[in-house]
């Protein structure tokens, strides 16, 4: 089994009905993504496949062969924190913080094909992301501070192009 894995190649034997959460936590090594329910119901298990947010306690690693993959781990470029990631912070997001990594992938799938959604956007594209200590006016709030952080960067960026 072949594939790419926060930007880098994977190479390995693994039975191809495995889970890619398995994969990734138990043959990889990476914990950043966490198991909760196993059924695809809770999104505490949220990776990225080809940059869509996916559930991968329910994703047979057959699905991803060739695939590029990103999890929590990789969300950051180098030591350059993802906009929501920086957002979470600033905004103190996280409470017991179990669900938080599958909340970040969610958001940032989200924005990456949304730049400026809408609170209906931000609680469709959530909805499957459940939180115990019920962060949720804090994660729409720190959505909302990350769209408009990537918006001036990209007008920044358009203004010294020009
Ligand atoms: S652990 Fe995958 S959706 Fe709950
Ligand atoms: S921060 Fe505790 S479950 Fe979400």
């Amino acid at each position: 089994m072949e594939f790419r894995l926060n930007g880098a190649p994977v190479t390995l034997d693994v039975d191809e009905d495995t889970p890619l959460l398995w994969v990734i936590r138990d043959e990889i090594g990476l914990t950043g993504t966490k198991f909760g329910c196993g059924k695809g119901l809770c999104g505490a298990c949220t990776v990225h496949l080809n940059g869509q947010a996916i559930r991968s306690c329910i994703t047979p690693v057959s699905v991803i062969a060739g695939q590029s993959i990103t999890t929590i781990e990789g969300l950051a470029d180098g030591d350059v924190l993802h906009p929501v990631q920086t957002s979470w912070i600033e905004n103190n997001v996280p409470q017991c913080g179990y669900c938080q990594s599958g909340q970040l992938m969610s958001a940032s799938a989200l924005l990456a094909k949304n730049a400026q959604p809408s609170d209906e956007d931000i609680d469709m594209a959530m909805s499957g992301n459940i939180c115990r200590c019920g962060t949720y006016p804090r994660i729409r709030k720190a959505i909302k501070q990350a769209a408009s952080q990537i918006a001036q960067a990209s007008d920044l960026a358009y203004e010294i192009k020009v």
